[in-house]
């Protein structure tokens, strides 16, 4: 594990943004697992601006994203396939057919999680896995739990999951209490694992996750058995 601690997030961007520019220059037709939250949006626009300068080409990148809300379509600006049009997608060259986001709305979400396994198989599985960490150490949507979930899964929103993304919505009541998320097993697979912290309200939870004990009740801590896991914690 690689753990590096940084004073800004504009540094913690940077050195995100440059990693995943290096895994795309080394393989054009990667395959880019992504996250949501506020802490990738830094690291998504060093990389539009690399894509703008002409110094980066996504047009043979395949992207597959971590998780969905349940009940969200992409039209929705609450959603994470919205999220990531506005916020990336649509900035950079990578055709619009081979970014894949679960979705949230499927009629048989039990299909859904299946079908979304297969895609990543039938990929080859993820080169380089972006994460962002929850406040209670959730990755993807994987909250704590007595076991570690291996498929895409369903799952019910922690309470401190609901608070803590309610500064989303309008108020906690309107964010989705259950989302549909990658599991363990497609994220320890991938090739190299990046994850982002930023600020003090991460610094426990980043040290519980990767110098505590490895459990479910911290999802993150199954990291630490990654064999090329790069942590980024910005301290500001
Ligand atoms: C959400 C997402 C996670 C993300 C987490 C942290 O719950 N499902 O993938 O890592 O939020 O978000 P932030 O980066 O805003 O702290």
């Amino acid at each position: 594990m690689n753990l590096i601690t940084v004073k800004t997030y504009e540094e913690l961007s940077r050195k995100a943004g440059k990693l995943i520019a290096s895994q795309v220059l080394l393989k054009p037709n990667c395959v880019l697992g992504l996250a949501t939250g506020s802490s990738p949006i830094g690291t998504y626009k060093y990389l539009i601006e690399e894509c703008k300068n002409g110094d980066l080409d996504f047009s043979k990148v395949t992207t597959v994203n971590l998780d969905e809300y349940i009940g969200l379509d992409g039209t929705n600006d609450q959603s994470y396939r919205y999220f990531m049009n506005t916020n990336l997608f649509e900035h950079i060259n990578v055709p619009m057919e081979n970014t894949n986001v679960p979705n949230g709305c499927a009629e048989d979400m039990q299909k859904e999680c299946a079908r979304y396994d297969a895609l990543i198989e039938d990929l080859g599985g993820i080169d380089l896995q972006l994460l962002g960490i929850g406040l209670d150490g959730h990755i993807g949507f994987n909250e704590p739990c007595e076991f570690f979930v291996k498929g895409t899964n369903v799952v019910e929103l922690d309470p401190s999951t609901i608070e803590a993304n309610a500064r989303f919505f309008a108020s906690a009541d309107e964010v989705p209490k259950s989302a549909i998320t990658m599991g363990m097993q497609a994220i320890m697979q991938a090739k190299n694992v990046l994850l982002i912290a930023n600020g003090p309200a991460k610094r426990e939870i980043v040290e519980k996750a990767f110098k505590g004990p490895i459990t479910p009740l911290v999802p993150a801590s199954i990291l630490q058995l990654h064999p090329s896991l790069t942590v980024i914690y910005s301290e500001n």
